[in-house]
C-alpha cells in the first residue's frame, strides 16, 4: 500500500475563524490521524500578492501556525512549515511558470475577483498566484490536497501543469494531485447572511467566530446571529430554504460530529431561543480549549519557531531533491 501524501496550506492574512476550523483544519487533523504523511504550510509568499503589513507578517505567520497546533495538527506527526523558508517553492514556481499558458491564468475566477476592474494594474504575483500554488503541491509530490470549493480551479491548474511537464519531458515525474473536497456538509456561512461564506474579510466581526474569541464573545455572536421566526423543522428538506437556520444546524452538527438529520431529530419543533443556547454550549466547549492553547503558544514564540524550524527541515528533505531532479530533467548545467 502506498501512503497518501497530503499537503494543504493557508495564508497568514488574518485571524482564523470557525469556518477555517470546521471546513479545513478539522479535516487536516483527521487525515493526519488516519496515518497520511502530512505537510501543512503557512503560505506567506501568497499573502504578499495583496497589500499587507510587513511589520506584522511574521507575527501573523506564527499565529496561523499556533492555530494549526491548537486545532490538533501534531508537529510530531505532520510537517508544519512556512513557505518562504523553503526556497524550492519560488524556484519551482519559475520553472513551472515557463510552461503555464497565460490564457489559463486569465480564466482563474479568483484572479478576476481580486484584480477587480483594473486588471492591467494587478501585480504579476497576483496573476501568477496559481502557479505558486501548483509549485507548493508538486514540490512535495502530494497525492491528496484538501481544498475548499473556491480552490478547486487552482488545483485543476496544478494537475494540468504536472501533466504538461510530464508530457514535455516525456516521463512520469510529477504526480497529479487529487482534491480532497471537504464536503459542503461543513460549509460554514456568515452569521449575518446565510448565503455568504463566513470570511475573514467580511467587514462585520459579528459575522464570524474567530478562533481567538473568548466564551463571552462566542455567546454574544451566536445570540445575535440572524435567524428566522420559525421553529426548527423536522426534515432537512425544509431547512434548505432557510439559509441562516441551515447554517446554525450545520455548525452544531459539525461541532457535535453528528449528521444534520440527527440534530434536527433532537431539535425539531424547538425555537431558536432554545437551540441557540445549546449551540453556544457546544461551541464554547469545543473552541475554548483551542483558544486557550493558542494563547499559550502565542506567549511562547520560541516554541513556535522551534516547531517551524523543524518542520522546514522535514519539508526541505523532500523538496530539495525534487528541485534537483526537476533541474536535471530540464537539462540545466549543474
Ligand atoms: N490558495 C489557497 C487559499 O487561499 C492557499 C494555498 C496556497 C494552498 N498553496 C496551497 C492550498 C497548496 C492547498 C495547497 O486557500
Amino acid at each position: 500500500m502506498t501512503t497518501k501524501r497530503i499537503l494543504s496550506c493557508m495564508q497568514p492574512t488574518s485571524h482564523l475563524h470557525l469556518g477555517n476550523y470546521l471546513g479545513a483544519l478539522k479535516n487536516w487533523v483527521k487525515l493526519q490521524d488516519e496515518g497520511g504523511e502530512c505537510f501543512y504550510g503557512v503560505v506567506d509568499l501568497h499573502a504578499i500578492t495583496q497589500p499587507y503589513d510587513n511589520d506584522t507578517l511574521a507575527e501573523a505567520t506564527r499565529e496561523i501556525a499556533a492555530a494549526y497546533i491548537a486545532g490538533g495538527v501534531d508537529p510530531e506527526k505532520s510537517a508544519l512549515f512556512v513557505q518562504s523558508a523553503i526556497p524550492g517553492h519560488s524556484q519551482l514556481m519559475w520553472l513551472l511558470a515557463t510552461m503555464t499558458q497565460m490564457g489559463k491564468l486569465e480564466r482563474m475566477t479568483q484572479f478576476k475577483d481580486k484584480a477587480g476592474k483594473h486588471k492591467e494594474r494587478a501585480g504579476l504575483g497576483l496573476f501568477a498566484y496559481p502557479v505558486l500554488m501548483a509549485a507548493d503541491i508538486l514540490l512535495y509530490k502530494a497525492t491528496h490536497v484538501p481544498v475548499g470549493d473556491d480552490q478547486k480551479q487552482h488545483l485543476e491548474l496544478a494537475r494540468d501543469v504536472a501533466a504538461t511537464f510530464n508530457t514535455r519531458y516525456n516521463r512520469n515525474f510529477f504526480i497529479q494531485p487529487e482534491p480532497v473536497i471537504m464536503g459542503d456538509a461543513t460549509r460554514v456561512m456568515s452569521l449575518r447572511d446565510g448565503t455568504q461564506k463566513m470570511s475573514k474579510s467580511a467587514e462585520s466581526d459579528m459575522s464570524r467566530i474567530n478562533l481567538t474569541d473568548d466564551a463571552d464573545m462566542i455567546a454574544k455572536k451566536i445570540r445575535k446571529a440572524k435567524t428566522d421566526p420559525e421553529p426548527l423543522p423536522e426534515t432537512f428538506k425544509e431547512l434548505e430554504e432557510r439559509p441562516e437556520a441551515l447554517n446554525l444546524v450545520t455548525i452544531y452538527a459539525a461541532l457535535a460530529d453528528k449528521k444534520k438529520e440527527r440534530v434536527l431529530r433532537e431539535f425539531a419543533g424547538k425555537q431558536f431561543s432554545e437551540f441557540k443556547p445549546a449551540l453556544v454550549d457546544i461551541a464554547v466547549e469545543h473552541l475554548a480549549p483551542i483558544t486557550q492553547r493558542m494563547n499559550e503558544l502565542l506567549k511562547d514564540k520560541a516554541e513556535i519557531d522551534r516547531i517551524l524550524q523543524s518542520g522546514a527541515e522535514q519539508a526541505r528533505e523532500v523538496a530539495d531533491p525534487v528541485i534537483e531532479e526537476t533541474m536535471d530533467i530540464m537539462g540545466f548545467w549543474r
